[in-house]
């Protein structure tokens, strides 16, 4: 059975690898925040002799030409923008959502022979910070039945939501529906997330079916410390009248 399995695992293996030969996928995904720097590290290897090296953005555009001791750095949105490493690592600083692509090292040896690897880069805005929009659906025999939506400015983002700080598992969406009734008190996080970033909102309910993004019940730790100084200030007076 084991045997049948492995045998199964290395078939799917190797037309995993024919597929990917035949529609040229990169074969590594790099994913970068705007304004930050990234590292395209190729795997193939670089013999020590070569003729050239090239690396080209979605197949047309030339943006670094290295030949032995001199590396060029192209004209275009690239330029200053590039640090060829000694260990062929590419290195990309200042980046931007347009410089997204496909990545790719073409390795010229002192024979001619070519050898290449595509790298995808993807370059993500980070999340801005999300707000509610509560739509209460019911409210009637003491039930509060709401719809939230979790509001954010950005496109390819996923969402995780958070019920008194308790997983309401899968639940990937930017609305939830929920219903409550012999709750007092309860708070919503909603978390969006990318890649690269993520930021969560909070609103809280408190019954009868009222709804707020900021938490206006005093903390009890903030209760406690005003009691504290209302009775110290009391203690005080006392020993006033004394003297
Ligand atoms: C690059 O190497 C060549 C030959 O070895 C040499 O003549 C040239 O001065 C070197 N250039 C730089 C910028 O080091
Ligand atoms: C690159 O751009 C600079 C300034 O824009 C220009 O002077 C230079 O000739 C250009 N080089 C090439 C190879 O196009
Ligand atoms: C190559 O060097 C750069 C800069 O020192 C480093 O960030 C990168 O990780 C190195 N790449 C590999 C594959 O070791
Ligand atoms: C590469 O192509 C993608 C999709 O067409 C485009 O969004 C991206 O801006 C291109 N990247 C560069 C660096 O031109
Ligand atoms: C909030 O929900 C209402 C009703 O669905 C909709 O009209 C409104 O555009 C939403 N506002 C935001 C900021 O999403
Ligand atoms: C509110 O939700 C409760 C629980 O699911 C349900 O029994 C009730 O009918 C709902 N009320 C309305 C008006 O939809
Ligand atoms: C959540 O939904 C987004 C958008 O539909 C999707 O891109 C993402 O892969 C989903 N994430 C998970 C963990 O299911």
């Amino acid at each position: 059975m084991a045997t049948a399995g492995q045998t199964f695992a290395y078939l799917v293996v190797l037309i995993g690898l024919q597929a990917y030969e035949a529609t040229e996928v990169p074969n590594d995904q790099v994913n970068g925040i705007v304004h930050g720097t990234v590292y395209l590290n190729p795997k193939l290897i670089v013999p020590l002799e070569y003729t050239q090296i090239i690396w080209w953005v979605n197949e047309t555009q030339k943006i670094l030409t290295k030949k032995w001791n001199q590396t060029f750095y192209l004209n275009g949105s690239f330029h200053n923008k590039l640090h060829y490493h000694e260990n062929h690592t590419l290195e990309i600083v200042q980046l931007q959502k347009r410089d997204s692509g496909i990545f790719r090292i073409e390795v010229e040896d002192t024979q001619s022979k070519t050898t290449n690897e595509r790298i995808q880069l993807n370059v993500y805005e980070p999340v801005p910070k999300p707000s509610f929009n509560v739509t209460i659906r019911a409210n009637e025999d003491g039930w509060c039945n709401v719809t939230l939506e979790c509001t954010v400015n950005a496109a390819q983002v996923a969402y995780h939501w958070y019920k008194n700080e308790k997983d309401f598992v899968g639940k990937n969406s930017s609305t939830l529906d929920d219903q409550l009734k012999s709750e007092s008190h309860a708070s919503y996080k909603c978390v969006v997330h990318n890649p690269v970033s993520e930021e969560a909102g909070l609103v809280y309910y408190r019954s009868p079916c009222t709804w707020d993004e900021k938490n206006s019940a005093v903390p009890l730790s903030l209760a406690r410390k005003t009691a504290d100084s209302i009775l110290a200030f009391g203690f005080l007076l006392l020993v006033h009248n004394w003297v």
